[in-house]
């Protein structure tokens, strides 16, 4: 614990400074410091100019998930995750696709919405033609931001206006469409936004306040299916079982945001590894499955007459390939490098497949063993770890923590002790 958070100029010390008032503060010891200097693949430098007042890094473990076939193609997946079995299950769903054609996913094209608040507009009904009438000279407004973006084949595209009765009375809502091609989009579209507010003000004679995207991206949807054979998933109670699953989401929020927190497991960890805005993911997730004012599971699950599975899952999915972590992480850069994608709808259609296998391992195995016997042996090798076990002790200590049903630090420290005792004697 720190005596004062108050630290003045703090943000204007190098890295290696920071961290010795920090130190200092919070009474780090050597090696805790050490801990927090290590910025792992990322260099100092490099860190220092991601965000702010940085000491250090922190690092996530990468797996690897397999058997991927998605539209026909195989990818290696990446993941940065600290969830046990997430990787596992991923992949094992992964191959029960391969049963039958893998992942089918497509898109809706990478558009995102910049939005442009104006308050305090006379008449808003007017103002709101008077918008559209100016439409086109709004939009090369918008797009004189970015020649670059305009040359590749994108940029402000439409706009839309809405008149919203709010809290503080009627406002009018422009709307840019900006289809922001490999880009996540939020640069693009934030620079768009504020570059035309101006002219909005001009026209509508209302005053701006708020210029920014939207992250409920539902004009960057992915749509992915797959089709699960009975035979490879456990036979037709598997089948009954998940669908099940999924009308309990349907009809549940509090069941529903389980659901959906299983398939952002995948669609997060890959974003992860792939330097997304995670933040942006989850929003436009969340929110776009509250789209109909109830919230609702981002999967459908049905059988299909032969007695199959059938998986779909809807969301939107704005990541980007250029700018952003994805081009300043090395780590990230390598990972997008082994997934193999070329354009940024091609790692949404991937983060789409891995979010639909994701919900898919969950609910198979909710519906049949449930989750813990799988969980119980990463979870207890965590464990074992954190009690101090290294080597080959790591799994005898787990083995045993198991058996005796009794995965606890305590217990981990005990047979740390024990079994050590026993391997040098
Ligand atoms: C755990 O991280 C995710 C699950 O809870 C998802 C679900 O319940 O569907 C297993």
């Amino acid at each position: 614990m720190t005596e004062t958070s108050e630290l003045q100029g703090f943000y204007r010390l190098p890295m290696e400074k920071r961290r010795e008032i920090l130190k200092k503060a919070t009474n780090l010891t050597d090696e805790e410091a050490g801990i927090i200097a290590n910025t792992g693949s990322l260099p100092g430098d490099v860190a220092d100019h991601m965000i702010e007042n940085v000491v250090g890094g922190y690092t996530y473990p990468l797996g690897i998930a397999t058997n991927f076939k998605i539209n026909g193609k195989d990818y290696l997946v990446p993941m940065a995750l600290e969830e046990p079995s997430v990787v596992a299950a991923a992949s094992n769903a992964a191959k029960m696709a391969r049963s039958k054609d893998g992942f089918r996913v497509t898109n809706t094209g990478p558009v995102m919405i910049g939005q442009i608040q104006v308050v305090s507009v006379p008449k808003p009904e007017e103002a709101k033609s008077k918008l559209l009438k100016s439409k086109a000279d709004i939009l090369k407004k918008a797009n004189e931001q970015d020649p670059m973006l305009v040359s590749l084949g994108g940029g402000a595209k439409d706009l839309n206006v809405k008149v919203l009765a709010s809290l503080k009375g009627p406002m009018v809502i422009a709307e840019l469409i900006v289809n922001t091609g490999d880009a996540m989009g939020a640069n693009a579209v934030n620079t768009m936004a504020e570059a035309v507010a101006p002219m909005v003000e001009q026209i509508t004679g209302g005053r701006v306040f708020l210029r920014i995207i939207s992250n409920l991206a539902d004009r960057r949807l992915v749509r992915a299916t797959a089709v699960f054979g009975k035979d490879s998933i456990g036979g037709e109670d598997v089948v009954d079982g998940i669908v099940y699953a999924y009308a309990f989401a349907d009809a549940d929020p509090y069941r529903c945001a389980t659901h959906n927190k299983g398939i952002m497991n995948g669609v997060i960890a890959v974003g992860i590894a792939c330097g997304q805005d995670i933040r942006a993911l989850e929003a436009g997730a969340h929110s776009y499955a509250s789209k109909t004012g109830r919230y609702k599971p981002l999967t459908t699950w049905e059988k299909n007459k032969e007695g199959d599975l059938v998986g779909v899952l809807e969301m939107p999915m704005a990541v980007g390939l250029v700018g952003g972590a994805a081009k300043t992480h090395p780590t990230a850069r390598a990972n997008i490098k082994i997934l193999g994608v070329k354009s940024a709808i091609e790692l949404a259609e991937v983060m789409g497949a891995v979010g639909l296998a994701q919900n898919f391992a969950a609910l198979r195995a909710l519906a049949s063993e449930g989750i813990q016997r799988g969980h119980m042996k990463l979870h207890s090798r965590n464990v074992a770890i954190s009690a101090g076990a290294t080597g080959e002790l790591v799994d005898l200590v787990a083995q045993r923590m198991i058996e005796e049903k009794k995965i606890r630090f305590d217990r981990a420290k005990e047979l740390v002790t024990e079994l050590s005792k026993q391997k040098m004697g």
